[in-house]
């Protein structure tokens, strides 16, 4: 046995040796077609090498026990690492730690293949920024491709090759607690963004030192689960699919995302991960995919519950011949593939495929020419939470903030107010500010609203505090306190909201309303009389009419992060000038549900006058705020529109103008979108799309003339037949500030 192990060495280095000396001509000939086609050479002198059961190994994708994010059936991974069971471990980070793990599988098994470690780095690794639900109102592409960049540069520090991120999924029901990990309800800014993050995470390249691989996530349609229940059935049409949930997903794979998670849902009837039609028809002919598929947590064993598999070896046969090649955590690969193989009911060729295109990423991230080199303690030490990372996280965090409401000038609050009451149970709620799926992040570095505010404001102001009450019980004990801090005060900053963790994964809400009873709290606090500010911690919309109607300051503050306390600070004093913008509608009450600015019409509109219109007997069919919606300190005007033609022809393209003029007193920036309706369709279309938008900064008194291109793909759509493209007619076209409030031109196309 020895002597094999010593002979198999050997071999081992000799591919090495001739993997790496082939990797060494690089300078000779440095075409991509000739880079892949070295990787593939030296993938397949590897794959040559192994027995099956290594192969499946490969495919195998296993928690550590260091942070794990579910059940874990296997808590011997070591042991399987050892066996060669397994090619990749996720929740396992720090370089000490993945070096340790990696040496066990480069020292202890038979062909040394080094592992792939994974882990969850949504927004922030180390230095925690916005939920990408905030972070997503920033409307600011480069500040999410710079939180994705310094992501991965502290991920890759900690030994870690690929995060599980971004998530793609358009979410239009803000019962499904996950919508804080993505980019809200919009299909053409969540592409965009997608983009963007996919940019970020694998800067320079797969291979650069800093970057690690992305994976576009929960393919496909996840967001669109049932009544807002995490992990129910989603069903739509394929033209919905396609034309709602697909295009983001496509974005970032557009951008080089390099692998792609399988959600847990089914779709028309097939749960994602055993779904060929979207995992190899899709993914892989028509978008030309050649990375990776890891399923997400346990989903083959999931094929069992759902009923389309009876037992665990017909749940991984569908899955690999569905096309997704990697198994986390279910096990199942391991436990089944290699009989089915043997009794021919498997081709073995499917498992060499999904090998191949595991292996070429471990190639391509320089694993086999160097397994430790993402596991460096001194790196690690200079690159995790660096002043300029965290400078990064205030700024991001400031610009994800949205202002709901500001009347009669309440905000910005002066720094010299006397005293100054910040009140409620997120006022000083650090493990809050991070949010949920927070990866690294050590919540007890992040900054509280309450040590910013204290931070911010001159010695001359007094700053008191009381909770108020806890997020989510019925304790009205601390009200008393607190009223009597608000009397004392002559400003009050009341922060309530959600609590971190009841967003996110399997977090789903039937209620909308604040949690508890800081809604009471709210409406003893707003009886003292008092100038008041609402500051909101959650992670989706909240149906908050009630202080809509009777605060007159709200700010939208998401969850911030590790800089969150200053972020907000900056805002409320006024050294920020807010401009975030709402990507996600919010209700004026939850049976509005699933609400968006981009619904079709009906043919029978709403009417005030008729019953028999599309509406509801007891709540208008407006939202509370609008898609695009947040203010700021200053005011914003646009002009009329004006169009390079009033007629185009499938050959053209349209210049649409429009002056935009910043009118109050301060330099502020603003989301200018862009939104077109095609009239008349061979299909019914939404009553506007968001078609691109630019954010600018204006001086007082300063106006800018901004010019969007309208593109024919902008104005195509999947037409009755299913083919994409753009029809003939009438358009009319929108620019503003938010999805409501708009001016209006139109245009013929021939
Ligand atoms: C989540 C994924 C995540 C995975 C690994 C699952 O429960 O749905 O988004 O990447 O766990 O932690």
């Amino acid at each position: 046995m020895k002597k094999y192990h010593a002979v198999m060495n050997r071999i081992y280095l000799l591919v090495i040796v001739v993997a790496i000396f082939t990797g060494c001509q690089k300078n000779s000939n440095t075409s991509p077609s000739s880079a892949n086609s070295r990787v593939d050479g030296r993938v397949d002198s590897v794959l040559a090498l192994m027995t099956l059961e290594e192969k499946i190994g490969q495919l195998t994708l296993f928690t550590s026990d260091y942070d794990v994010t579910g059940p874990t059936i296997r808590e011997n991974y070591k042991d399987d690492i050892k066996a060669g069971k397994v090619g990749a471990i996720f929740n396992a980070f720090g370089a000490d730690y993945t070096r340790k793990l990696q040496e066990i599988a480069v020292k202890e098994t038979r062909l040394h293949i080094p592992l792939l470690f994974g882990y969850d780095v949504i927004h922030g690794h180390r230095t925690i920024f916005p939920i990408p639900l905030g972070e997503s109102c920033s409307w600011d592409l480069n500040v999410m491709q710079q939180s994705a960049r310094i992501a991965a540069e502290e991920a890759s520090a900690e030994g870690l090759h690929w995060t599980f991120a971004p998530m793609c999924d358009i979410a239009r029901d803000p019962r499904w607690g996950r919508m804080a990990e993505g980019a809200g309800e919009d299909t053409y800014l969540g592409s965009r963004i997608a983009e963007a993050r996919v940019k970020g995470f694998q800067g320079e390249g797969i291979g650069a030192l800093n970057s690690v691989l992305a994976c576009v996530k929960h393919f496909a349609a996840y967001g669109a689960a049932q009544a807002g229940r995490d992990y129910h059935t989603t069903d739509m049409s394929d033209r919905v699919l396609r034309e709602v949930y697909l295009p983001p997903y496509k974005a970032a794979i557009d951008a080089g995302a390099a692998t792609v998670m399988t959600s847990f849902n089914e779709l028309d009837g097939i749960p994602a991960t055993g779904n060929k039609y979207l995992m190899t028809d899709i993914l892989r002919k028509e978008w030309n995919f050649t990375g990776f598929v890891v399923t997400d947590y346990t989903s083959i064993m999931e094929l069992l519950p759902h009923g389309i598999a009876e037992d665990t070896a017909s749940a991984a046969a569908l899955a690999l011949e569905a096309g997704v090649d990697m198994d986390m955590q279910a096990g199942f690969y391991n436990d089944a593939l290699e009989k089915l193989v043997k009794e021919g009911k498997l081709k073995e060729g499917l498992i060499d495929e999904a090998v191949r295109r595991i292996l070429r990423k471990k190639f391509e991230l320089g694993l086999f020419d160097d397994p430790y080199r993402y596991s460096n303690v001194e790196r690690e030490k200079s690159t995790v939470m660096k002043k300029e990372f965290l400078d990064a996280a205030r700024d991001g965090a400031r610009k994800s903030i949205v202002l709901l409401k500001n009347e009669k000038q309440v905000l910005p609050l002066s720094k010299s107010i006397k005293r100054l009451a910040v009140i409620g149970p997120l006022a000083d709620a650090r493990r809050e500010m991070i949010g949920s799926w927070s990866a690294a992040g050590d919540w007890t570095k992040a900054v509280t609203l309450l040590e910013g505010i204290k931070a911010a404001v001159t010695s001359s102001t007094q700053v008191l505090y009381a909770r108020g009450c806890n997020i989510n019980d019925d304790t009205t004990k601390y009200f008393a306190q607190a009223i009597q801090t608000a009397k004392q005060a002559d400003v009050v900053v009341l922060a309530v909201g959600e609590a971190a963790l009841m967003t996110g994964e399997a977090a789903s809400r039937t209620a909308l309303d604040l949690p508890g009873v800081q809604q009471k709290l709210v409406e003893e606090i707003q009886k003292t009389g008092k100038p008041m500010v609402v500051v909101l911690s959650n992670g989706r919309p909240l149906t908050i009419n009630w202080i809509n109607d009777n605060i007159p300051a709200i700010v939208e503050t998401w969850f911030l992060g590790t800089q969150a306390g200053y972020a907000i600070a900056d805002v409320l004093f006024g050294d920020y000038n807010p401009s975030g913008k709402l990507t996600v509608t919010f209700p004026r009450a939850v049976g509005q549900v699933p609400i968006h600015y981009s619904m079709k019409n009906t043919g029978r509109p709403m009417d005030a006058n008729n019953k028999y219109t599309s509406k509801y007997l007891d709540e208008s069919n407006e939202p509370l705020y609008p898609f695009g919606y947040g203010l700021s300190y200053t005011t914003f005007t646009y002009g009329d529109i004006s169009l390079s033609s009033p007629q185009i022809t499938q050959q053209d393209e349209l210049k649409v103008t429009c002056k935009v003029t910043n009118t109050g007193k301060r330099a502020g920036e603003e989301v200018v979108q862009l939104y077109i309706h095609d009239l008349v369709g061979s299909v019914t279309r939404p009553v506007k799309e968001l078609k691109n938008f630019q954010k600018i900064m204006l001086q007082p008194g300063e106006s800018k003339e901004i010019t969007f291109t309208i593109t024919q793909h902008d104005l195509s759509f999947y037409r009755k037949d299913m083919s994409f493209g753009v029809e003939p007619g009438k358009f009319e076209v929108y620019i503003g500030g938010n999805s409501r409030d708009l001016k209006k031109a139109a245009f013929m196309l021939r």
